[in-house]
This record gives C-alpha cells, sequence and structure tokens, in this order.
C-alpha cells in the first residue's frame, strides 16, 4: 500500500478547542487517482497537509512507502518529500525571481541532479503542460492558470510516487481548468501517477477511479467509480531517459 493513514486525529487548542480530524482511516495503493470531497470547513486540507507532512497530527499516524513519515527527523524529512512526494497547492509557490523552468527544476536541483538534466526534463515538463513558449518568462509574467501548470510541473518534476493536489483547479477559468484535468488524468492513466486530491469540480471527480466523502472531520462514503488505472499505454506523457 502507498499511503496508509491510520487512526488520524487532529485537534486544535485555543479559546474554543476544535477537534478537526476523528479517528480518520484510509489507504490509497499504486496508480489510484482519488478525489476527496467535502464541504468547506470538513478537514480536508488539514487532512492534507498532515498526508504532505505540513502539518502534525495529535493522534494516529501516517505511512508513505511504510515509512512512518512524522517520525523522520527534519533532514529524513526534507529528504523524503523531495524524492517522493509532489504538491500542488492553491497558493502558488513559485519563486518570483525565477523563471518557469528554474522553478520547475528546483526540486531536482535540490536532490541533486545535474543542471542539464534537470534543465531537460523542466523543459519536457512543460511543453506537456502546454508552456512550451513560456519556458523563460516568471511567475509575474505568467497567467493564474499558467502558473498552476508550471506548479503541476514542478510537482512532477522528481517524479513522485504520490501526488498532493488541493483544489488544483480552483482558481482557473473552465477552459484552463479542463486542460488540467484531462493533465492529471493522463498522468494516471497513462504514467501510473498515484494523486489524492481535494476538489470541488464535478469533472475531476469524474475522472477520478475513487470518491471519498468528507463531512465533519469523518469519511462517510468512499466509492470506487473505475478499476485502478492500468498504466498500459505509457507513450503519450512517458519522459525521456534522464
Ligand atoms: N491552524 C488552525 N487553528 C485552528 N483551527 C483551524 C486551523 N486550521 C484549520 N482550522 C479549522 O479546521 C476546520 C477545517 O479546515 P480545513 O481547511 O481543513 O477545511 P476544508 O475542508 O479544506 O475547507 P475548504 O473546502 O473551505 O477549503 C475549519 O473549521 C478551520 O476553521
Ligand atoms: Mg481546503
Amino acid at each position: 500500500m502507498l499511503l496508509k493513514v491510520e487512526n488520524l486525529d487532529k485537534h486544535f487548542g485555543g479559546a474554543v478547542p476544535l477537534h478537526i480530524l476523528r479517528d480518520i482511516n484510509l489507504e490509497l495503493a499504486e496508480r489510484e487517482f482519488l478525489a476527496l470531497v467535502g464541504p468547506s470547513g470538513a478537514g480536508k486540507t488539514t487532512l492534507l497537509n498532515i498526508i504532505s507532512t505540513l502539518d502534525a497530527p495529535t493522534g494516529g499516524r501516517v505511512l508513505i512507502k511504510d515509512v512512518d513519515v512524522h517520525h523522520l527527523g527534519q533532514h529524513a524529512l526534507n529528504r523524503f518529500r523531495n524524492r517522493h512526494l509532489g504538491f500542488v497547492f492553491q497558493d502558488d509557490l513559485l519563486l518570483p525571481h525565477l523563471t518557469a523552468m528554474e522553478n520547475v527544476a528546483l526540486p531536482a536541483r535540490i536532490s541533486r541532479r545535474p543542471t542539464r538534466q534537470a534543465s531537460r526534463r523542466a523543459e519536457e515538463l512543460l511543453e506537456q503542460v502546454g508552456l512550451a513558449d513560456r519556458l523563460k518568462h516568471r511567475p509575474g509574467e505568467l497567467s493564474g492558470g499558467q502558473r498552476q501548470r508550471v506548479n503541476l510541473a514542478r510537482a512532477l518534476v522528481n517524479e513522485p510516487a504520490l501526488l498532493l493536489a488541493d483544489e488544483p483547479t480552483a482558481r482557473l477559468d473552465q477552459e484552463t481548468s479542463r486542460g488540467i484535468v484531462q493533465l492529471l488524468g493522463e498522468l494516471n492513466e497513462q504514467l501510473g501517477v498515484t494523486i489524492l486530491m481535494v476538489t470541488h469540480e464535478r469533472e475531476l471527480t469524474d475522472r477520478a477511479g475513487r470518491v471519498v466523502e468528507f463531512l465533519d472531520g469523518r469519511i462517510i462514503s468512499d466509492r470506487r467509480t473505475k478499476p485502478v488505472g492500468s498504466a498500459s499505454n505509457r507513450k503519450a506523457l512517458q519522459p525521456a531517459n534522464m
């Protein structure tokens, strides 16, 4: 199992103590594409942040590739995240002084890949997300949708085992949003990327093979709508050898 969430709890202290996640148990196999849905305030982002190790649980644990991620030391954790996880969050975290290509290549540089390899891979990914003609643009010179596509390319540069996305299409127009949906579907079906994504978008839930519904910090339904994608057709998005 690629991801196991076991008895996860999250409380927030303060004047009004809040119990946000209540005994969450969730498993995600390789090549699955899971859409997490539920009303505002249900705890979706909190769960994603804990899985991605940006936030710590109050109780329970998260195993990714059998590693208990919240018990790794800071150095090992940074390494683990860099190598195995990709993130696409709503607030784009692109570095403003770097070009699109430099932003995408950054995680590969951090994992000490040679510059030329990292740049080549970044260029390929930017082509795949339709930004071949924006390689040298800085984030301030790109539209919101284009920045989100740069984010996605960056999340994929180290070929993560697990892609975590929090409403990746929330700020995009319908057309761009459809492009991202298409791309995520292809990444899953053709490259076998495992995806866990929070979304309100109908089209995106339709594309996912499994839909988990969240309410008040609990999972209230877990439906599989398609068999786990077989990555038999690995041509269109297959990156060149690195
Ligand atoms: N740092 C924090 N301290 C206290 N409460 C918090 C904190 N972060 C989140 N919350 C509360 O936890 C609840 C769940 O928030 P979360 O962001 O996980 O919801 P969500 O399901 O992602 O909602 P949305 O669809 O609006 O993004 C909210 O009621 C929020 O007020
Ligand atoms: Mg949220």
